[in-house]
């Protein structure tokens, strides 16, 4: 399968090494309009076409896919017309920063009969995977709530908030672990870097059953943390990104309510668990190699893939409440929509 990678910038190279050591596929051409990045293609993967705009690349009848890692404000117009062409697309999160644009993505990658995939990593991530895992409801018990953190000294982007630069993973990853969609959302955030964007956030999202996830998003801190914890009434499953020894940590303990014998009526007695903290194993992998393997998988069999157009659709509508609510200062906003 001959596939084209569109932006070759930060996160690009990752894509170009992982497609081009895949089996099964050709990287046949990649594309980026900076005369620098181009140099480095032609320098690194001689044998692939470097060329400097989306139209070159589309123009090659050879290429069946393509992977855009593009910055986030120019991906909508460059999965459209890739799609338009009939190619198979992979798009670096967000895809879109309107869900009428993601929901007109996916509307079209059905009508051309072509993947549409959205580059949610952590969806691929053996880590992730093994909390979902843990997670199963007959151990976790009642979900109570979700908490994520994702800080670190930048890296700033220039067109987007840290919201929605960092946050896309993590309400993706809530989506996956609950298997359902946000109802609503309530976020504050700050600029403290004098960006006329937030670099900073802390947003709640709430689900069926009182069921909150909290996202903390920040570039302006020096600790890097990469880190998800689930809380239910019989464990704590934690997924640390950063930690290659317990990537995955579950505490079989936990407390719950139970209603108490009747002189106490109104009251509740607290049952409290306590057990082992566990590190299962977590086999190592790449996820942006799981996840490109998946791609190409979903093109040869025609299944949809577990980060779909759609599944991307519905993270940028809990963005769009989380940004709407950072305007009203905390006020809860409904996620709306398909
Ligand atoms: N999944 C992850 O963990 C992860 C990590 C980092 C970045 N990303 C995502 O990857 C995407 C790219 O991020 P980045 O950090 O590489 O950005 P970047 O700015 O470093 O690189 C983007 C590259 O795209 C090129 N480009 C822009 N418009 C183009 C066009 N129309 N045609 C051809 N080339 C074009 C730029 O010249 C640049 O080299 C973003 O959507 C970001 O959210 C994902």
């Amino acid at each position: 399968m001959k596939i084209a990678l569109i932006g070759f910038g930060y996160w690009g190279p990752n894509y170009a090494r992982v497609l081009h050591d895949l089996p099964g596929v050709e990287l046949t051409a990649a594309c980026d309009r900076r005369a620098d990045r181009l140099a480095q293609i032609r320098e690194r993967y001689p044998a692939v076409d470097a060329v400097a705009s989306v139209a070159e690349v589309l123009d090659r009848p050879d290429i069946e896919a393509v992977v855009v890692a593009t910055p986030a404000s120019t991906q909508c117009d460059i999965v459209r017309v890739a799609l338009e062409s009939g190619r198979h697309v992979l798009v670096e999160k967000p895809m879109a920063l309107d869900a009428a644009d993601c929901d007109a993505l996916a509307d079209l990658a059905d009508s051309m009969k072509c993947v549409l995939m959205v580059g949610y990593t952590f969806l691929y991530n053996a880590g992730v995977r093994k909390m979902k895992e843990w997670m199963a409801p007959a151990a976790f018990g009642q979900a109570y709530y979700l908490h994520a953190t994702r800080t670190n000294l930048g890296p700033i982007r220039q067109d987007v908030s840290a919201v929605w630069d960092l946050a896309p993973h993590d309400v993706a990853i809530f989506s996956y672990l609950l298997g359902e969609q946000p109802l609503w959302a309530s976020a504050i955030g700050t600029r403290v870097l004098k960006n006329d964007r937030e670099d900073i956030a802390f947003a709640t999202l709430g689900y069926k059953n009182d069921v909150v996830g909290n996202i903390h998003v920040s570039w302006a801190d020096p600790n890097k943390v990469r880190e998800v914890v689930a809380v239910g009434s019989l464990r704590r499953v934690v997924f640390d990104d950063l930690n290659d020894v317990e990537r995955v940590r579950v505490f079989e303990r936990g407390v719950s309510a139970a209603e108490a014998v009747a002189d106490t009526f109104g009251e509740f007695k607290l049952l409290v668990r306590d057990g082992d903290i566990i590190s299962p194993k977590v086999e190592p992998s790449e996820p942006l190699k799981t996840q490109c393997l998946a791609f190409v998988d979903a093109i040869a069999t025609g299944k949809t893939p577990l980060a779909s157009g759609r599944f991307g659709g519905g993270v940028i509508r809990a963005l769009a409440a989380i940004e709407k609510s950072m305007r009203s200062r905390g006020a809860a906003v409904e996620v709306t929509g398909r």
